[in-house]
């Protein structure tokens, strides 16, 4: 029997600081008492339209519109582009909650498409649902920061007519053959929520250089009649064009949120070269393991990874156990396959509000499929508990 290791004396959980700029900004913010966005006469130089201005020029993009949550960005971008009660919307099934949750909100009908090995979206799935479905609409989802060959996938969204919503909410800052995610769709979605690559508390971004769907999306999002306090925004004709048939679905963001990640985005590159450089050391301990095995990284990928999956070829009993044993030496490692939904991890079968639909390859994939978060502060010596732990907890095969 092998020496159990020391538990973990940090947690899985912890976040970076708020740079100081940002904790000053929103002391600011906090003694003024100017949460809020808009005003009559406040409001054109607003923390969420700084953000909205610097996040659509670091993008190349030319409109970007801030929204109170990743979630609902996808459920804007989908109305925006224009989907209707009933209609058939195409996502990978390897994602979470609030992607399914976003197309459910719309009132369409989710087309669940299979896995492939390299855990991203099965592409005869895709051509199989455009053939049988007639769906148009692609959300794409880069769960987990896996990115398919995007240029078979845009291949097929051109060749079908498809539009192609992104959802970035895993990789902010990830590129595909050096362009960036959230720039090869007509619309992207990003989120701002803690755990991910810029902290924000709560938040979503829109990415788009469609002037109607920005348009659209800035008044869905609860501009009443002040968008143009928005510095990211189309001409006033064609918010003009829009407003008043609109609704307002009041899910802005606020400047508490909206400072906090200005203050991350300088130093987001250097966050994701840290995260890089954790991704490979945990990566290449882990592989090293008997039975388990990280999935290959296409060469055309420049990931930002904030989390890790590996592949375990044991029993189910045997995942059970080793989940257990590690998480009483404090790492906490989530199970794809698990028959309970837990955490923030779910798979289709436990959206029992789709109907049933057969993903053989994606089930036996989540069977087997093993998931960790990664904070962006592990030093050499934490990471090397972390496999310590998977070592000792996964019995050799
Ligand atoms: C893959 C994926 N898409 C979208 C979202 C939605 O983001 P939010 O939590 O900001 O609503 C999440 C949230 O974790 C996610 O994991």
């Amino acid at each position: 029997m092998d020496k159990v290791p020391e538990p973990l004396d940090f947690s899985l959980s912890a976040v970076d600081p708020i740079p100081p700029d940002g904790v000053a900004a929103i002391a600011e913010i906090l003694s003024s008492g100017n949460l809020f966005r808009y005003g009559e006469s406040v409001g054109l130089d607003s923390y969420v339209a700084k953000l909205e201005q610097e996040f659509a020029q670091i993008h190349g993009k030319k409109y970007a519109i801030a929204v109170n949550s990743g979630g609902c960005a996808l459920f804007l971008a989908l109305v925006a582009v224009g989907v209707t009660n009933g209609e058939p919307v195409m996502m990978n099934a390897f994602t979470l909650a609030p992607v399914p949750g976003a197309i459910k909100h719309c009132g369409a009908e989710a087309i669940l498409l299979d896995t492939s090995a390299e855990l991203v979206i099965d592409l005869d799935s895709l051509l199989n649902a455009v053939k049988t479905t007639g769906s148009r609409i692609l959300l794409l989802s880069y769960m987990r920061g896996h990115i398919p060959d995007m240029d078979e996938v845009l291949k097929i969204v051109r060749g079908n007519n498809l539009v192609l919503i992104e959802d970035c909410a895993h990789v902010l800052g990830a590129k595909w053959n050096g362009r960036a995610m959230g720039t090869l769709g007509d619309v992207s979605c990003f989120s701002l929520q803690t755990y991910k690559q810029v902290n924000g508390g709560e938040g979503g971004m829109i990415l788009t250089d469609d002037e109607d769907i920005a348009a659209r999306v800035i008044l869905m999002s609860g501009s009443y009649m002040l968008y143009r306090q928005h510095q990211s925004r189309p001409d006033d004709e064609v918010l003009s064009k829009w407003a008043g048939k609109t609704p307002n679905y009041s899910m802005r963001l606020n400047e508490i949120s909206a400072a906090a990640v200005l203050s991350q985005l300088p130093i987001l590159q250097q966050r994701i070269e840290q995260w890089n450089s954790i991704h490979r050391r945990i990566a290449t301990g882990i592989s090293s393991i008997e039975g388990l095995s990280v999935p290959n990284v296409s060469r055309m990928i420049q990931p930002a990874p904030t989390s890790i999956q590996f592949i375990s070829q044991h029993e189910s009993s045997e995942i059970n156990a080793a989940i257990h044993t590690a998480n009483s030496l404090g790492l906490q490692i989530k199970w794809f396959g698990a028959e309970e939904a837990s955490g923030f991890t779910s798979i289709h079968c436990h959206w029992s509000y789709l109907p049933p639909q057969t993903l053989d390859s994606t089930d036996s994939i989540m069977k087997r499929l093993l998931d960790i978060r990664l904070p962006s502060s592990l030093s050499d010596e934490e990471c090397d508990a972390i496999i310590e732990i998977v070592k000792y907890a996964f019995p050799s095969t």
